[in-house]
């Protein structure tokens, strides 16, 4: 990290720039597309006619670097973003690096939730493992680094309500202020709570996501302050490391596919840059397919995904997954190059198939919030259309962690997230498991006898499998 030896290219229309050289609201003056990091490694990027072949990166050399690292106390060492710097040379100094020891996070066996799906190998990257409690801690370490780089003072962000509590943290640990815009009423509260703790000045706009980052663009295009959300290129920078880290977990045996939740479809596309990176720098030999799973009332990218004239059209969005109930993505464009690129699907799932799976992973003793639990009811649709075929080894992201949104879990184990409606579309083969996945508290006399008598009754029921 001896210096900023990157550039950013439009998606669109293949411009570059400098690092320096990009407007406030992180989008090309010509042609309004997103940008990408490019380095002087990256694919198709041009290098000078006597290029240096000693640009690329060796594979092995930052495999044994990355693993010596893990033995150091240094904290760019210890996080498990800047452990691999080396592939996200963003910041002029490591100095300015903000980090709180992100990733490092989990990669969990899921047996049961296989088997129940009729595969053979599962695994959960769990995401939520981060210190804020998702993913977006990878990317905000690296986006709030390049905004302390550069020295501002103001960050800001609009938030489903994950980002903002990762922005806030971030931004406090590094002594900047921070502004936050969330829909009101429609973010978890564990989140909202976080924001607050962390001492972000926390707005909540009488609006949807959508509209809080048409609000957020005016203010940073009026005042000095850096954009935080995930259409700063710098955050995917971050959020591509995961695959890094599940790479060296797997001892570099790729897997067949990744199931990603999409909200605004940058965390796709970020694991899709990861991935090809590492193809093209050697580290493996073949990238996995990616699917996306959105949520039925949220679901542009499955819509786009099934429109003969591949039109994008936003929604308005609606799904108690709140952190996905985002209905005109700002990063489509780049995810639907991935799966394009990769291969892999969009799938949409129901709010009773997104409870249901929510509870699996959670008998699994590992949980996530609704989000997350996307990615395994899309499993289970990917295997019944044939998708995903019973040998495949299959990882999901899981994106936050289940005390993220407390009150969905316990209104779904009191029976009183879904309506009657919702229960009335639930298939028999899926009320019996939901009957032995609900735990509601019972609530007692404290008489030993009746005590004794009621959890006598519930040791006779058995396990589901
Ligand atoms: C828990 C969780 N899962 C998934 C997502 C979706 O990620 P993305 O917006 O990058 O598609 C978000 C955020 O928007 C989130 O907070
Ligand atoms: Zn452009």
């Amino acid at each position: 990290m001896k210096s900023a030896t990157h550039n950013l290219r439009c998606t669109e229309c293949g411009t570059v720039i400098t690092g320096d050289e990009v407007n406030s609201i992180f989008r090309c003056p010509k042609c309004n597309g997103l940008y990408d990091v490019v380095y002087p490694w990256s694919e198709n990027v041009t290098r000078p006619a006597s290029g240096p072949e000693h640009n690329l990166p060796n594979a092995s050399a930052l495999r044994w670097l990355w693993q010596e690292r893990r033995n150091s106390t240094l904290p760019i060492d210890q996080s498990g973003v800047w452990r691999f710097r080396d592939l996200l040379p963003i910041v002029s100094k490591p100095e300015n690096v903000v980090t709180l020891r992100e990733g490092n996070t989990p990669l969990y066996e899921m047996p049961r939730c296989a088997k129940a799906v009729g595969i053979e190998w599962l695994r959960a990257k769990h995401q939520g493992m981060n210190p804020t409690g998702s993913f977006k801690d990878t990317g905000m370490t690296a986006a709030l680094s390049v905004a302390a780089d550069r020295g501002y003072e103001w960050v800001a962000c609009a938030s489903t309500g994950n980002t903002s509590a990762a922005m806030a943290a971030y931004a406090a640990r590094a002594g900047l202020r921070s502004i936050v815009f969330i829909p009101e009423g429609k973010i978890a509260w564990g989140k909202l709570s976080q924001s607050m703790d962390y001492g972000a000045l926390t707005v909540q706009l009488k609006t949807d996501f959508d509209g809080c980052v048409r609000i957020l663009t005016e203010l940073v295009s009026r005042f000095p302050i850096y954009l935080l959300n995930s259409v700063n290129p710098y955050r995917l920078e971050g959020q591509k490391t995961p695959a890094f880290e599940m790479l060296e977990q797997l001892d570099w045996q790729v897997p067949d596919h990744i199931i990603v939740p999409g909200g605004n479809l940058a965390n796709s596309s970020a694991l899709g840059k990861g991935f090809m990176e590492m193809r093209h720098l050697g580290l493996i030999s073949r990238a996995p397919k990616i699917s996306v799973i959105q949520a039925e009332g949220a679901n542009p990218l499955y819509r786009w995904f099934n429109d003969t004239n591949r039109i994008m059209r936003p929604v308005t969005a609606d799904t108690r997954a709140t952190a996905i109930r985002i209905g005109n993505p700002a990063s489509w464009r780049k995810a639907a190059n991935v799966i394009d690129k990769l291969g892999g699907w969009c799938e949409q799932v129901s709010e009773q198939e997104i409870a249901l799976a929510k509870a699996q992973i959670g008998a699994e003793g590992v949980g996530c919030e609704p989000a997350s639990a996307v990615t395994y009811a899309g499993l289970k649709k990917l295997v019944a259309l044939g998708k995903v075929s019973p040998e495949e080894r299959v990882v999901l992201i899981l994106t936050g962690h289940t005390l993220k949104d407390s009150n969905y879990t316990i209104d779904y184990h009191r029976g009183e997230l879904l309506t009657e409606a919702e229960e009335a579309q639930i298939s028999a083969a899926d009320k019996a498991l939901h009957a032995g996945l609900r735990k509601p508290p019972i609530v007692l006399e404290p008489n030993p006898d009746v005590v004794m008598q009621t959890l006598e009754s519930h040791m006779k029921v058995t396990q589901p499998a």
